[in-house]
């Protein structure tokens, strides 16, 4: 009988050893302070090239660091990410991260996860309307405004005394997303003196967000905004300057502006903002099509969202460097602010290509 016994445990060593070599039994995951514990990261779309980056580089950086992540991606349904963190919460997570699609929207899923005790980091949107939010991740959403209302005074030397005038159409990004806000916010203050002088001159007179803004950032939605805005007011004259938020709108005004025959000597390309250095966009930057993008490194972000996670399983306080600006509606949520930098194509090269983020052949 012993004999058997020793038989069978040699049997049952051997195998565990052999199914350990072939990796089908889960690997207890990597070093750092996760020890396996579960953190979801619900992100908004797929369909806007920035979350991908967002989500892979997170799920990367909390599982090197020994965590489980279940990532998320919710098409901008509001219903699927409520389900999704609903569903997150149900499997045990200990953290949340959410990139929000309406940052209003999360109020009673959020309430399900503070009676289980589980913390809730916003990520890059603000989550409004509700006390349990514990931290918020983001860029410094105004500047990435002043950077782009600083780059059109920059290049038409309006500081310097150039009077114009130049005509300008200013759009805004979706009104569910606490960002537009600040974005518009941040571009409008700085180009606010130039525009009371009458050296900026908003042919159609739309400024407010409800005139201006896209719903779920969509790049049709900004292409037919443009479409109308040039038949109205520009069938006579050109338009010199186009606010954009981001890249998505961007690359609508640009499909817009193609369609209506900018880009030739008589209808030069206006200046053009935008926002996530996306590969379509840095592309137009390079075919000066585009002027600008600000550039918010989301391997930054990533990082900063992982030290977050860290020190709050450890129960100490992450690194925060704002505890004003970011007011709920029911607290003043404490926030890292990373920094955006203004990326055109004379510093792409060494911003994009240098540091990593993409490659020489990515942008060919
Ligand atoms: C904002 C985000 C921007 C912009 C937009 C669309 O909230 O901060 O990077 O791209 O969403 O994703």
């Amino acid at each position: 009988m012993k004999r058997i016994l020793s038989i069978l445990l040699a049997a049952v060593m051997l195998l565990s050893v052999a199914l350990m070599a072939t990796g089908c039994t889960p690997t207890p995951a990597g070093s750092g302070g996760g020890s396996g514990k579960l953190i979801g990261v619900a992100m908004p779309t797929k369909s806007l090239q920035r979350w991908n980056q967002d989500g892979a580089n997170m799920k990367n950086l909390l599982e090197k660091a020994g965590y489980t992540v279940d990532l998320q991606y919710a098409a901008d349904s509001v219903e699927m990410q409520v389900s999704q963190i609903e569903n997150m919460i149900t499997k045990g997570a200990e953290i949340l991260v959410i990139a929000s699609i309406d940052g209003e929207s999360l109020g009673g899923v959020l309430e399900q996860a503070a009676k289980e005790n589980i913390k809730v980091i916003a990520y890059d949107r603000l989550i409004k309307g509700t006390p349990h939010v514990d931290y918020y991740a983001t860029f410094d959403n105004y500047k990435v405004g002043v950077l782009q209302g600083q780059y059109i005074i920059d290049t038409l030397k309006l500081a310097e005394g150039e009077k114009g005038p130049f005509t300008m159409e200013v759009f805004g990004g979706s009104p569910d997303d606490n960002n537009a806000y600040y974005f518009n916010g941040g571009a409008m203050d700085t180009l606010r003196p130039y525009i009371d002088s009458g050296v900026l001159v908003i042919k159609s007179g739309q400024t407010d967000m409800e005139q201006i803004a896209i719903p779920g950032w969509k790049s049709e939605g900004a292409q037919a905004r443009m479409d109308n805005l040039l038949t109205a007011y520009y069938a006579d004259e050109n338009v010199d300057i186009v606010l954009s938020p981001n890249d998505s709108l961007a690359q609508g005004i640009v499909a817009s502006l193609k369609a209506a025959g900018y880009g030739s000597s008589s209808k030069p390309y206006p200046i053009l903002t935008g926002q996530d250095c996306d590969i379509t966009n840095v592309k137009q930057l390079i075919a000066g099509e585009q002027s600008m993008s600000v550039f918010k490194d989301t391997r930054t972000l990533a990082e900063k969202v992982v030290g977050m996670v860290e020190a709050i399983m450890k129960g100490t306080e992450p690194d925060i460097n704002d505890t004003e600006t970011y007011d709920n509606g029911v607290k003043v949520v404490p926030s890292y602010l990373c920094d955006p930098v203004f990326a055109d194509v004379n510093n792409y090269k060494e911003l994009l290509i240098d540091s990593g983020y993409y490659t020489e052949d990515q942008l060919k």
